[in-house]
This record gives structure tokens, C-alpha cells and sequence, in this order.
């Protein structure tokens, strides 16, 4: 295994790199539609309790084990001496490879609308949703063909990802996060404040912010604790790899913090943008829609903005950068391993394994809606079904994957190594870990706990996890 590994070139290196990883698709893709189906100021009030209580003790808790253990996400239980929660490691692996083979696509198809926005503006406009779905292979007039188109985008943001991390941590994934960070968040608040002036977006302003807690059901917390974790790239151990990356002297308190304040900052600055832009434009019927949002809903504010079309192209370039920096992180996670567990070399394990995830990708795309590949599950309560292959693809990592890893990081931190290691980990060189009693906590009993609900409720009942 190599001995010297490589670091973050500076401070603000990591926490854009790490924070990179958190704000990608989940932000603005998935959460808006969350958002919208927890009941709005609800959910939202849901997810920030869940973030402070269980995502930041395990956000903290995976740069500890990375910067303990110096190592990738499998070896990282064996240099702390616990060969046996290994297994943990390799569930972060597969769920990381599963992950990114989908992740990659919908990358594919916001590099699609970068170009799409260049040259198609007014062809959006006219038929957003139309649009959308032609793009995947489904036609006005119901007929189907290969989604040509979005597999070519993908491949590319493939090779993108592959030429990034190809060149190394700190040149590559640095120097993207370092410009595309700031500015994505400057166009979001910019957006923002046209989307809420639209008129007929009141309501759905109104809505962001009303506390129905009629609405609130297991269900809800199920969702916003699923979204809270995928957004902050928790239990895909992810986290050690970067954490691996990260100086001594470095505070992982205070970064932890951070990191999770600036996606959820993203997060809200999503969804106040995008619902009360469904609302003005497509009408809160469609809200449910879900997916499409970040491709079909914002074409309504573009639109009735002036220079939309620039703030289009725009938008979907830094779209672009969200998602590669955390598709990055996917691909780095599985890569560290590969080279130092096989001695695979960096550059042809890079190749190989996009290659791979390119093409069960392709499952993804086409079974949006063109294919109708299908998956296998199964659950207490509809026993064997067979989903659209894209949506198994999501059920796979967001119902067992990620909550199993999650749950491994805690029982081996919690009751295995001792939180007493993490805390001796983030006070070294002097700093002070202010929450040290209450994180003990949180990580022994309550973190676990409730992952394992989720974890038993998803596969019981059937209802998704994020
Ligand atoms: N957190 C990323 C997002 O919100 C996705 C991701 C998940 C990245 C897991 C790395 C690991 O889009």
C-alpha cells in the first residue's frame, strides 16, 4: 500500500472540495420536489433538525476515520485494527460505483441542456416537459426511440470526470471547486429573486414557508433524513476517502460545520427558488413531478427574465460543476481503493471503471423512458415487483446501501473503535472539540437508532428512503 498519500493543497481546498462533493443533483434536482411533497416549511424544518442531529455527528465521524486511518474506505478498518467492519468499507465502495453509474447521466443531461440553452432556447420554452422527454427517447406522439442524445452527453460528462480525477486531488477537483462553488451560489440567489417576483409564485413562496404539521407523517421524516444524507454524501464513505486527504492541524469540528451549513444553504436556496417558479409557470399540480423539475420548471423563469437565455446557459453550467465536483468525489472514493487495495494503476483504473459505469448507466437513461428494462425487488408489503431499472438503480443505494453503511460507520465508531478515538482524532494539535459529550451521544445511541428504523421501515413497508 503507498505510504505517502496525497493532501489538500490549502484550507479552503478541502472545504470547497468536500463541500463540493455535498452540493451536486441532490441539491437541486432531488430536494425542491422533497420539499414540496413533505409540506413545505415542515419538511423543511425536518430536514435542518436532521442534519444538525444526524448528519453532522456522521459527517464528523467519517473525516475522523479517514484522517486516522490514512487510508481508502476499505483499508480504513483494517489500519484501525478491525478487519471485521471492513464490510462497511465495501458497502461504500459498491454503493459509490452503483451510484455514480446513474449519477453520471443525469450529469450527462445538464451538460445536454448547457447546449440545449445555446441553441434551442425558444423550442424549450415552448414545450419544456415535451422537451425533456424527447431528450430520453419519448416522443410527442407517444413513439419511442434509443435516447441517443443523453447517452452521447453522459459519455462525455464521463470523460470529463475520468480527465479530472486523472490529473490528480489537488489539481483537478480543487481548482473546479475553488471558482464554480462561489458562483453557482451568487446565480442561485440571483434566480431566486426573479422566481419569487414571478407573478402567481406567491403561493408557492406561501407554501415554502407554511408549517402544516398535518401533513407531517413517518413518511416525511423518512424522506427528509434519506434527502439529508444523499445530499450531504453520507454513508457512501466518501467522507474517510477525502478525510484521508486532510492535514492534521486541519479543525474537522469547525469544517464539519461548515460543509453541512453550506449544502443545506443550497439546498433552501433551491427550493425556494425552483417551487415558486412550478408554481408561477407549470401550476402546483405539476409540483409532483419531481425529477424534471431542475429541467422543465426553471424554463418558465428563464423565460420571463431578461437575458434568460444567458442566465439559462448559465445556470446549467454551474449546474455542471455541482454535479461533476460530487461526481468526482464518487469516482475518487472508488478509485483510491482500486489502486491501493489491487496496486491498480490511478490511470487505467480510472478508465476502466467509468468505462463500466458508463455503460450500465445507459440501463438508466433508457428505462426513463424508451426501454422498458425492468429490476428486481423486494418488500414486506408488495413482495416481489419489478421496477423501471433506473428506479431499482435508486432503490438499491437509497433503501439499502447507504443506510446499511451509515449504520456500519456508527456501530464500529459508536461501540467498536469508541467515540473517545474520534474525539482524540479531532483534538489533535490542540484543537478543541466543544460538542465532544453531546456527539458521543448522538453517535452511540440516537444516530443509530434512527437509521435503523428508516432502514427496517423502507424494506417493510416499501416506502423509499430518499
Ligand atoms: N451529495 C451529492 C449530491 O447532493 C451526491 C453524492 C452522494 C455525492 C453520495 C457523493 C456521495 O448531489
Amino acid at each position: 500500500m503507498e505510504k505517502t498519500r496525497a493532501q489538500w493543497g490549502s484550507k479552503i481546498g478541502f472545504i470547497l472540495a468536500a463541500a463540493g462533493s455535498a452540493v451536486g443533483l441532490g441539491n437541486i434536482w432531488k430536494f425542491p420536489g422533497r420539499a414540496f411533497e413533505g409540506g413545505g416549511g415542515s419538511f423543511l424544518l425536518i430536514y435542518l433538525l436532521i442534519v444538525i442531529f444526524l448528519g453532522m455527528p456522521l459527517m464528523l465521524t467519517e473525516l475522523a476515520v479517514g484522517r486516522a486511518s490514512q487510508s481508502n474506505v476499505v483499508g480504513a478498518f483494517h489500519a484501525l485494527g478491525h478487519k471485521g467492519y471492513s464490510w462497511v468499507g465495501w458497502v461504500g465502495v459498491l454503493g459509490a460505483f452503483v451510484i455514480t453509474c446513474y449519477y453520471a447521466h443525469v450529469g450527462g443531461w445538464v451538460l445536454r441542456y448547457v447546449f440545449a440553452y445555446i441553441t434551442d432556447a425558444p423550442v424549450i420554452y415552448a414545450d419544456s416537459l415535451g422537451y425533456f422527454y424527447n431528450m430520453l427517447g419519448l416522443h410527442a406522439d407517444g413513439s419511442t426511440s434509443f435516447p441517443w442524445v443523453a447517452v452521447l452527453f453522459a459519455g462525455i460528462f464521463m470523460a470529463l470526470n475520468a480527465f479530472v480525477i486523472i490529473r490528480g486531488v489537488e489539481s483537478g477537483i480543487e481548482r473546479f471547486n475553488k471558482i464554480g462553488m462561489p458562483a453557482l451560489f451568487i446565480l442561485l440567489l440571483i434566480l431566486l429573486v426573479r422566481s419569487v417576483t414571478l407573478p402567481g409564485a406567491e403561493p408557492g413562496l406561501r407554501y415554502m414557508l407554511s408549517f402544516d404539521w398535518g401533513k407531517v407523517t413517518f413518511e416525511t421524516v423518512i424522506s427528509a433524513l434519506g434527502q439529508a444524507f444523499y445530499s450531504l454524501s453520507i454513508g457512501m464513505a466518501i467522507l474517510i476517502t477525502y478525510g484521508s486527504y486532510l492535514s492534521k492541524s486541519e479543525n474537522i469540528e469547525k469544517n464539519t460545520m461548515l460543509i453541512c451549513a453550506a449544502d443545506t444553504l443550497v439546498a433552501m436556496l433551491a427550493g425556494f427558488l425552483v417551487i415558486p417558479a412550478v408554481f408561477a409557470t407549470l401550476g402546483s399540480d405539476q409540483v409532483g413531478k419531481g425529477g424534471g423539475f431542475a429541467f422543465v420548471s426553471l424554463a418558465g423563469v428563464f423565460e420571463q427574465m431578461p437575458g434568460g437565455q444567458f442566465f439559462g446557459i448559465l445556470f446549467y453550467l454551474l449546474l455542471l460543476f455541482a454535479a461533476l465536483t460530487s461526481c468526482i468525489s464518487l469516482v475518487e472514493g472508488i478509485v483510491a481503493f482500486l489502486t491501493e487495495w489491487f496496486s491498480w494503476e490511478r490511470k487505467r483504473a480510472t478508465i476502466g471503471v467509468c468505462a463500466v459505469m458508463f455503460l450500465i448507466g445507459c440501463l438508466y437513461t433508457c428505462s426513463q423512458a424508451a426501454i422498458p428494462i425492468k429490476g428486481v425487488w423486494l418488500d414486506a408489503v408488495n413482495g416481489v415487483t419489478f421496477p423501471a431499472f433506473c428506479d431499482f438503480m435508486e432503490f438499491l443505494t437509497d433503501r439499502l446501501m447507504i443506510p446499511v453503511c451509515a449504520l456500519g460507520c456508527c456501530i464500529f465508531v459508536g461501540w467498536v473503535w469508541k467515540p473517545e478515538s474520534v474525539i482524540a482524532e479531532v483534538e489533535q494539535e490542540c484543537v478543541r472539540f466543544g460538542l465532544a459529550r453531546v456527539y458521543r451521544v448522538l453517535v452511540k445511541y440516537v444516530a443509530p437508532l434512527a437509521i435503523l428504523t428508516i432502514l427496517i421501515m423502507s424494506l417493510v413497508t416499501g416506502k423509499t428512503l430518499s
